[in-house]
């Protein structure tokens, strides 16, 4: 079965995955601290490193254009409001707000 890992301050967390749920949503119901505000893309507080297996996620959404530079897009960077895995495959995020 497909594993999601979430590093947070707190340390690691193996979750099984869950399709077309935010990363916020499924922290907050597995109570993994991953810190957010707005859940619409404007606080960045999600700001969510991409680590292993970004091709299972979603394509990055219009409120992740406007919030993230394009430098930091390409370096891997994310929010976790927006990202949800769409097929099945093992992903690796790691909390990194500003
Ligand atoms: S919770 Fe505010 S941008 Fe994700």
């Amino acid at each position: 079965m497909a594993q999601l890992t979430l590093h947070t301050r707190s340390g690691s967390h193996e979750l099984p995955v869950e399709l077309h749920q935010t990363i916020v949503t499924i922290a907050k119901k597995n109570k993994v601290t991953w810190g957010h505000a707005c859940q619409r893309g404007v606080c960045a507080q999600c700001r969510t490193l991409v680590v292993e297996g970004a091709e299972y996620l979603n394509e990055i959404t219009q409120e992740e254009k406007l919030r993230l530079r394009k430098a930091e897009r390409a370096e891997g960077y994310r929010l976790g409001c927006q990202i949800q895995v769409v097929s099945e495959g093992d992903v690796m995020l790691t909390h990194r707000p500003y």
